[in-house]
């Protein structure tokens, strides 16, 4: 099974398209999860986990930590927010914390993508963030793939004359916000919407041939 986590606070979001794209492609068994809605604190740094790599923590984790266990593979994706990661995706990356102690890697071998939405245009911190965690982790990633999102100003309702908005930035004052003066969401992005089916196909062929060599967890 091919876990996709999608970080967004959002439950219609760039994010989980572009996640989506990466799990269609694979053509085996996925599982998705939007972080959206969901209570998840930081690491606390406790050390409540060294004992058994459980967290202690009470919250909307434990479950999502289960789901991890029980994957082949995990597509993690989530947005920039102020040049890092957004963070109900920083807290939930912090918490596989809980899977290294005392020479165990629970996570170890399970391969992994990174998805960052994201307009940075060198370097995404948001990227080297997740693929920081994964390999942490003992986790081989097998790539990674960056797309744009969407300002919040072309929906807080104010936008489309709002001096200090990207909307007037991008167009100028506005009588009203059409569909042409939108970013493109991820299935217009050509580039990354590539990318993803080529990331999805190659972790497909991968998990596939493990599962022949009979390597793979489920
Ligand atoms: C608080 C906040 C800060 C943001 N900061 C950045 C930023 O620094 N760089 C960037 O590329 N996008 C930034 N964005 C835009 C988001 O990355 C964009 O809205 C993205 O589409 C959100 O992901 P989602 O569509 O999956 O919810 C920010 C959005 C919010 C709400």
């Amino acid at each position: 099974m091919i876990l996709g986590i999608s970080a967004s606070g959002r439950t219609q979001s760039v994010t989980s398209d572009a996640v989506h794209a990466v799990l269609d492609a694979t053509s085996l068994p996925t599982e998705f999860i939007s972080l959206a809605g969901k209570r998840i604190s930081g690491c606390l740094g406790c050390v409540g986990c060294a004992a058994d790599n459980r967290c202690v923590v009470s919250d909307d984790w434990p479950a999502i930590a289960e789901r991890m266990i029980a994957a082949d593979a995990v597509v993690f994706g989530a947005p920039n927010y102020y040049g890092t990661l957004n963070a109900l995706g920083h807290a939930c990356l912090e918490r596989t914390f809980c899977f290294r102690h005392r020479e165990t890697f629970t996570l170890a071998g399970k391969l992994g993508i990174a998805v960052a939405i994201d307009r940075s245009r060198t370097e995404s911190p948001v990227l080297a963030f997740i693929q920081r965690v994964m390999t942490s982790n003992l986790m081989p990633v097998v790539g990674s793939l960056r797309a744009d999102g969407v300002s919040q100003c072309y929906d807080c309702g104010f936008g489309e004359d709002c001096a200090v908005g990207s909307v007037v930035a991008a167009h100028g004052f506005l009588d009203c916000i059409l569909e042409e003066h939108r970013p493109p969401p991820f299935s217009e992005q050509e580039e990354p919407r590539q990318r993803a089916v080529k990331l999805g196909k190659t972790l497909g062929s991968i998990l596939r041939a493990r599962e022949n060599d009979g390597i793979a967890s489920s």
